[in-house]
């Protein structure tokens, strides 16, 4: 069982619906880092929110509006760092006045337990238990997808300090016979191998916001939207043409030969 959820009694005189606990595998860094980033809501978690607009954002938290289905919900995250917590309050919509504390205890450098609680005002007796149920479920839900993605991103960052290898080329046979989008590494970075209209197209497998993973995508009209945060970007040109101001990195250049396809950051050799 990965968390435990232990239910206040229906009778006590308190809002408090319950407790959340589970142990996960991050650091305080990702962690906190997971708790600012408002922006991979209705990304990470598509299934929980549609929408998001931010009003205000800052290192102490930040106030948004989210939509889920017909409904508009204000909640605002305050982080405090020295206290390990931060709190979630539903200022409008649904269960206006809900507040979900979330308290972090460092058992090893990357590794964490987390306690949610649960407070709602004004749930009949009869309905807490079920409602706090439901509350442990949904953070359940959000924290296997955090968790997949504190983790991808902690593993891209500890290769980014891994030595890179300094190869400059690599030959790609039978290139037409392999699943598309193919993967591969040149000089210690991942690239991605895609055609659209017949040409060949190289593009990195990460992406330059927050390293998320640009591979199993389908390419629509030469773009691939981050599943992270939806930034979309055009692979030709690299520009993200979802108006972020970051762009795909390098590319290697890539050249048809007759047994296959040669990835090179050689640059051309002007014919004399
Ligand atoms: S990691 Fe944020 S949009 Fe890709
Ligand atoms: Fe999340």
């Amino acid at each position: 069982m990965k968390y435990t959820f232990e239910p206040t009694g229906a009778n006590a005189q308190t809002n408090h619906l319950g407790s959340y606990r589970r142990r996960l595998p991050v650091s305080l860094e990702r962690m906190y880092e997971n708790a600012l980033d408002w922006a991979h809501l209705p990304h990470v978690h598509a299934s929980t929110f549609d929408t998001i607009t931010c009003t205000e954002s800052g290192a102490w938290g930040w106030r948004a509006t989210v939509t889920s289905g017909d409904e508009d919900t204000e909640i605002e995250l305050l982080l405090d760092r020295q206290a390990r917590r931060w709190i979630t309050r539903t200022k409008s919509g649904q269960n206006v006045g809900a507040e979900i504390w979330t308290q972090v205890f460092q058992v090893e450098s990357r590794v964490l337990d987390i306690t949610v609680d649960f407070f709602v005002p004004d749930i009949p007796a009869s309905d807490r238990l079920s409602l706090g149920k439901a509350y442990a479920a949904v953070y359940e839900r959000l924290y296997d997808e955090d968790v997949a993605l504190m983790s991808e991103r902690q593993r891209q960052l500890d290769r980014r300090l891994e030595g890179r290898s300094t190869d400059q080329s690599l030959s790609i046979e039978n290139p037409s016979r392999l699943p598309l989008p193919h993967a591969f590494s040149l000089g210690g970075r991942d690239y991605l191998l895609h055609q659209q209209d017949q040409a060949w197209l190289i593009y990195p497998a990460r992406c330059p916001h927050q390293l998320g993973p640009l591979d199993a995508l389908p390419l629509v009209d030469g773009q691939v939207t981050c599943p992270w945060h939806g930034y979309v970007f055009d692979v030709r040109s690299g520009r993200c043409v979802s108006g972020a101001t970051c762009h795909l990195g390098p590319m290697p250049t890539v050249t048809e030969h007759s047994d296959g396809l040669v990835v090179s950051w050689a640059l051309p050799v002007n014919p004399r």
